[in-house]
């Protein structure tokens, strides 16, 4: 049986208090919704339906070029109306997956053992047993079969002490979806259409309620309010720490990393306080990255450091290097092994190459340098007319004294050594000396003014 998956994304959140629809919100930087279809595609669903309605036009932009099919609830009747909306696209043959968009840490392995219980003659709900169940639906069960879920405020006193909920999640056939869910009544409490209610429609046809349950409660855990997505997130974030660990980094605290993406680490790296890595970052064995440090699709080879407070984004960094503190490596910033980088440095398209180093206070763009050149202090290339960018390129060897600025486009060849201050305008031979600067001039016997 092909599966497809209905995801409900149409509610407003409004304890969220946001502009934002509930769904959008991020953990570890992605939507939640994301982090639900990702879910749906690890069990390779056939297809993916998201029910909206509240800021479904914020919903769909976001995702528009994901592939997903979406079914607009122009009003919010209940769960059981939210499905329905979504039963003309169902494939008759296919078994249907629901989930919800405002429970992002559902795991496919779950999902996989529920559907395995869905089939002609059965459907599966996911449960969960609550030490305090307030506010969910309770599974009423008779001789062990589940036999209805009742919503709290539908519950009798005896139904409201039972611990094990309904999570919502459940696999049912299409086949049986289309039979039950235009029966649906709204008489209750809420006056809502129950997508819940197709439990007993089941029972009454000798369809059979199977159950599973998720590995831990964090996956069923649902979102109404910003200290529950804090909630997750931070649950998010530890388990990715301990992915860290266990792949053999050290962290100085691991409940102070956050991952927004992916990061794989070779063995006995060490990362300090305060680090956060986006998109997705690679650093090799033994590299040791400080406090305070920002990765953004960025590489570390084995062996190099980054200290305190740089921030790197699109950059690769080879073995054995040396960045920060308080660098910033910009897109396109390649470092050939053994470079340094050094405090007040910032990159941009910039290779560098082995051991070379721009030490202090540098801004290094548009530029290729070879290998063991010396960027002292200060030393600018100036890149950038207001229109266009243009290269500098300095050969192996070369050493750049302090307060340089390099005109672009321009050149200084292989060993060639430019004079601390210089304006360097045209290109330098290589081993030349180029000094392009004021010449000095002693007054002797000057007098400062003096006040009166
Ligand atoms: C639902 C279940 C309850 C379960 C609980 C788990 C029903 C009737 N009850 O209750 O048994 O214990 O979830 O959290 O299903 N939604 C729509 N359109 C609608 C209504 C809801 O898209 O018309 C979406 C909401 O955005 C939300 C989800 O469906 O993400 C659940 O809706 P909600 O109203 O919160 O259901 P609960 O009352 O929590
Ligand atoms: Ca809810």
């Amino acid at each position: 049986m092909k599966t497809e998956v209905v995801i409900l994304a149409a509610g407003k959140g409004t304890r969220m208090r946001s502009g934002l629809p509930k769904v959008m919100h991020p953990i570890a930087g992605k939507p939640m919704l994301g982090h639900v279809v990702d879910a749906a595609r690890a069990i390779n669903a056939a297809n993916i339906h998201v029910v909206v309605g509240h800021g479904a036009d914020q919903v769909t932009d976001a995702f528009a070029d994901s592939g997903l099919s979406w079914v607009e609830q122009l009003e919010q009747k209940g769960t059981g109306h939210a499905v329905a909306q979504a039963l003309p696209k169902l494939v008759e043959s296919s078994r249907v997956l629901i989930l919800y968009g405002d429970v992002p840490l559902i795991a496919p392995d779950t999902l996989a053992r529920l559907l395995d219980l869905c089939g002609d003659t059965s459907m599966a709900l996911l449960t969960t047993d609550l030490n305090d169940p307030t506010g969910y639906g309770r599974i009423v069960r008779e001789f062990d079969k589940v036999v209805a879920i009742v919503e709290q405020k539908d519950a009798s006193r005896d139904q409201l002490a039972i611990q094990e909920v309904n999570t919502g999640i459940m696999a049912v056939s299409a086949r049986h979806l289309n039979s039950w869910l235009p029966k649906l009544s709204s008489d209750n409490a809420q006056g809502e259409y129950y997508l819940t209610d197709i439990i007993t429609m089941a029972v009454a046809d000798g369809v059979s309620i199977e159950v599973a349950q998720p590995a831990t409660s964090w996956e069923v855990q649902g979102v109404n309010n910003r200290m529950q997505l804090n909630e997750l997130e931070r649950y998010y974030q530890q388990c990715r720490a301990k992915e860290l660990m266990a792949s053999g980094a050290t962290l100085a605290d691991a409940a102070r990393i956050d991952i927004r993406g992916s990061l794989t680490v070779g063995e006995d790296c060490y990362i300090d306080v305060n680090c956060v890595f986006e998109g997705q970052c690679e650093i090799g064995a033994n590299v040791h990255i400080g406090p305070n440090c920002v990765l953004t699709n960025s590489t570390v080879a084995s062996g190099s450091t980054i200290k305190a407070n740089s921030v790197l984004e699109d950059a690769v960094v080879g073995e054995g290097c040396d960045v920060g503190p308080f660098a910033r490596l910009r897109p396109g910033t390649v470092l050939a092994s053994n470079a340094k980088i050094g405090n007040f440095v910032e990159t941009k398209k910039a290779v560098v190459g082995q051991g070379s180093k721009v030490n202090h206070l540098s801004y290094i763009g548009d530029s290729e340098l070879g290998d063991n050149v010396n960027v002292g202090a200060g030393t600018i290339t100036c890149n950038y007319d207001g229109v266009n960018k243009s290269k500098t390129v300095i050969g192996d060897g070369a050493f750049i004294g302090s307060n340089t600025s390099l005109v672009a486009p321009v050149s200084v060849g292989k060993n060639a050594t430019v004079g601390a201050g210089s304006t360097i305008t045209s290109d330098v031979p290589d081993e030349d000396l180029a000094v392009a600067r004021g010449k000095q001039r002693n007054i002797s016997g000057w007098k400062r003014p003096t006040k009166k």
